[in-house]
């Protein structure tokens, strides 16, 4: 895809609307110089000068809606306890329509990370992973119904905090069908079979291992339809690490998809930013071949960032190199394959 297309696309991302369904998580940075270990346990002790939150999990996916420059409606579940507040005030400080469940009986997932010198000494989390109760599964529902007209397209980030039920996956991707809203997955675990029919599927390489219990083998085209098939979606979009990923369609040889990075720095929440990019793209007209390439290109300029990072329509054109790749023909790659240089950092 060259520049001029891209910005074509890009002119259509303010007025695409993405709903977001999903886990949404507080993630809490608690950071400072740790210069002695303490007297109780062998532990460095951390004084704190620095504390912040980002939202993480499905809101993170919201984030990066929202840097593109996409409506973005938020569906999920939260505690009625302060983190709860935290993450709604951060979904409507980014402009998203925060269309959250509060449910008094379950806790916020918080994931707190305690820095010592920009390094991560643990990390503490607080979850309550358990599904919803059927009720809260219902109200749900209704509000992906309430927002699901018109929108553009639907992203699921499944983190396995309990958002998703069967129930309500089935409901979500019939409601989906019926209006020809395309659907991008992001799974874990507990739900992986759960999604047949949506539209695209995108495990990473360690959920796809998990749930099929075998090794994944993305160079072979027969495995990757026969897990296209197993998984039930239309397509599957395979994301490797370092090794880019696959995009495997029906009927045609899957395509490989290089990383693009120069450089990287951290890698957490380039799903997140993956999933984000093809969901506004689709929203925006874009062809699949097309979103995927501009999420490969997103992707690396969100790892070259610190922290969970978003990726602006502008630094998808700035990273595009300018060749189409369906010029080359229809199985060819939809991104070039240029390799991360060498003396790549990885502070992850
Ligand atoms: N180490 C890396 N070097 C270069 N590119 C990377 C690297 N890690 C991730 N990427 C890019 O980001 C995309 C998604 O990464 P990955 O496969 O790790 O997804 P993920 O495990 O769902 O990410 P996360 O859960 O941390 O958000 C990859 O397909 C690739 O384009
Ligand atoms: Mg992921």
């Amino acid at each position: 895809m060259d520049r001029d297309r891209f910005a074509g696309l890009a002119t259509g991302f303010g007025a695409a609307r993405v709903v977001v369904l999903g886990d949404l998580m507080l993630d809490r940075y608690v950071a400072g110089p740790a210069d002695r270990v303490s007297p109780e346990a062998p532990v460095p002790v951390v004084r704190v000068d620095r504390e912040w939150d980002a939202v993480g999990g499905a809101a993170n996916v919201a984030a990066n809606v929202r840097a593109l420059g996409a409506g973005c409606d938020v569906v999920g579940v939260l505690g009625r306890d302060a983190p709860g507040g935290v993450v709604e005030e951060a979904l409507e400080g980014l402009g998203a329509g925060c269309r959250c469940v509060r449910d008094g009986s379950r806790a916020t997932t918080v994931k707190t990370r305690v820095l010592a010198r920009g390094q991560q000494v643990v990390r503490i989390d607080r979850e309550d992973p358990a599904p919803v109760p059927a009720s809260v599964a219902e109200l749900l529902a209704a509000r992906i119904d309430a927002v699901l007209p018109g929108a553009d397209a639907l992203v699921v980030a499944d983190y396995d905090k309990g958002a998703l039920t069967p129930p309500l996956i089935r409901h979500v991707l019939a409601a989906a069908a019926a209006g020809s809203v395309p659907v991008v997955v992001d799974p874990k675990r507990r739900n992986f079979f759960a999604y047949g029919g949506g539209t695209v599927f995108k495990p990473n390489r360690a959920e796809l291992e998990a749930a099929f219990g075998e090794a994944a083998l993305p160079g072979d085209g027969c495995w990757l339809e026969a897990a296209r098939v197993r998984a039930g979606c239309e397509h599957l979009l395979l994301t490797l690490g370092a090794a880019g990923m696959v995009l495997a369609s029906p009927g045609r040889s899957p395509r490989r998809v290089a990383a693009r990075a120069r450089s990287v720095y951290d890698v957490s929440g380039a799903g997140d930013t993956v999933a984000a990019v093809v969901a506004v793209a689709l929203a925006a007209g874009a062809r699949l071949a097309e979103a995927v390439e501009a999420a490969a290109v997103a992707a690396a300029a969100g790892v070259a960032k610190v922290g969970v990072a978003t990726v602006s329509p502008q630094e998808i054109a700035a990273g595009l190199t300018g060749r189409t790749p369906d010029a080359a023909g229809p199985d060819a790659e939809v991104a070039e394959a240029s390799n991360p240089a060498p003396g790549i950092r990885n502070s992850t």
